[in-house]
């Protein structure tokens, strides 16, 4: 109808097209204003109205306590890999990192820059980052415990979080963020780059718990800070209007009509089990991750050689199915089922894989 493609990209990605019929409805004249959102000044009630709202939503949707603040930071998740050592390390205490691909390590990484006593204390390097380490031990004195929850790249999802202790537990929920519900109070700090389940790219979402904001030290630079944000309800300078705004779009669908969180959960489990029951039935899809470790959001999986990778590429951007190029950094394939992947693209996507190995056998 409007020309769509099935959409698989692993971010930005897809988002619910009733976000995206709003937005062009409405972009020239935006709530009776006679302005677009874009051109409205964020001190508005009009931009107040939609932070608030976007901030409502979020703590209904995952039922945050009182003590959780949600804060909106410019510069993706890749600032947050900055900003977390820089304001949560405290004196003396290690970090604890659980290493479980590209983005857990850049998260390490950002840390030693700072010359932060950096502990990783769970790694899944040894078998190219196709597993979830579950042997570990948390320094008990450690400021934190960072790790992914869903790894992009490599296709693996904690299902069930790991144990801090009483360590808070810090986690770059980038790519599946509001993908199912969350038991938050292990959680000292969660942040996501918007631009898979919720919105545009270029912002992160970061909620965190009221005592941590005591760890932040007075010597950082404003823009740096978190307290800043909190003080300032995310508005000390000018934010990413346009992106709050989409969030908040993304946040109305998800509560008013997916249902919330649960929800969305039982229909992502449903989507990735098509996927995954015709990689376990195949003869030519092979998956790339340990079956207890696998992606609800990010499948991943090979064919026998590479050419025949990218014949299967070709054909299916031909028939309509776009963004299933596995990360450079690893080759193959890749479908990223978020929250806005109807049921109908999976079907696609399904049917085609299993044409295209009748065909090649
Ligand atoms: C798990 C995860 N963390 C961090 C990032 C980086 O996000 P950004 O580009 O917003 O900095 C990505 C991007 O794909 C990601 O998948």
């Amino acid at each position: 109808m409007e020309n769509r493609v099935h959409n698989f990209n692993p971010g930005p990605a897809t988002l619910p097209l009733p976000v995206l019929k709003e937005i062009k409805e409405n972009f020239l004249n935006f709530s009776d204003s006679g302005m677009s959102i874009v051109e409205t000044s964020h001190r508005s009630p009009l931009f107040d109205d939609v932070l608030n709202d976007a901030v409502n939503r979020t703590k209904r949707l995952l039922n945050l306590d009182k003590n959780y603040h949600v804060l909106f930071i410019q510069g993706g998740a890749s600032l947050q890999f900055c900003m977390i050592p820089m304001n949560l390390a405290l004196p003396g205490r290690p970090l604890n990192f659980i290493n479980t691909g590209t983005w857990s390590t850049k998260a390490i990484k950002e840390a030693q820059i700072q010359g932060k006593d950096v502990r990783v204390i769970a790694s899944s390097e040894d078998k190219d980052f196709s597993y979830l380490p579950h042997d570990y031990t948390v320094d008990k004195q450690a400021s934190y415990l960072h790790f992914t929850s869903n790894n992009t790249i490599r296709g693996t999802q904690w299902q069930q979080f790991p144990n801090g202790e009483d360590i808070p537990l810090i986690s770059d929920m980038s790519s599946d963020f509001m993908s199912r519900p969350i038991d938050i109070k292990p959680f000292g700090l969660v942040y996501a780059g918007a631009q898979k389940n919720i919105g545009p790219s270029g912002i992160a979402m970061v909620i965190i718990r009221e005592d941590m904001l005591e760890r932040v030290p007075n010597t950082l630079p404003t823009m740096l800070k978190y307290t800043t944000y909190k003080d300032n309800g995310s508005l000390f300078n000018t934010p990413p209007t346009f992106a709050i705004y989409v969030i908040d779009l993304v946040l109305t669908w998800l509560e008013e009509t997916v249902g919330g969180l649960k929800k969305i959960e039982q229909i992502n489990k449903q989507k990735a089990s098509l996927i995954y029951d015709v990689i376990d039935k195949s003869d030519i899809y092979h998956g790339t991750t340990e079956v207890n470790s696998r992606s609800l959001m990010n499948i991943t999986f090979r064919l026998p050689d590479k050419k025949t990778e990218e014949l299967f590429l070709a054909e299916a951007t031909q028939n309509g199915l776009h963004g299933l190029k596995g990360h450079k950094s690893v080759g193959g394939c890749r479908a990223s089922l978020y929250n806005a992947i109807s049921i109908d693209s999976v079907t696609a996507l399904v049917t085609f894989m299993q044409e295209f190995e009748k065909k090649s056998i």
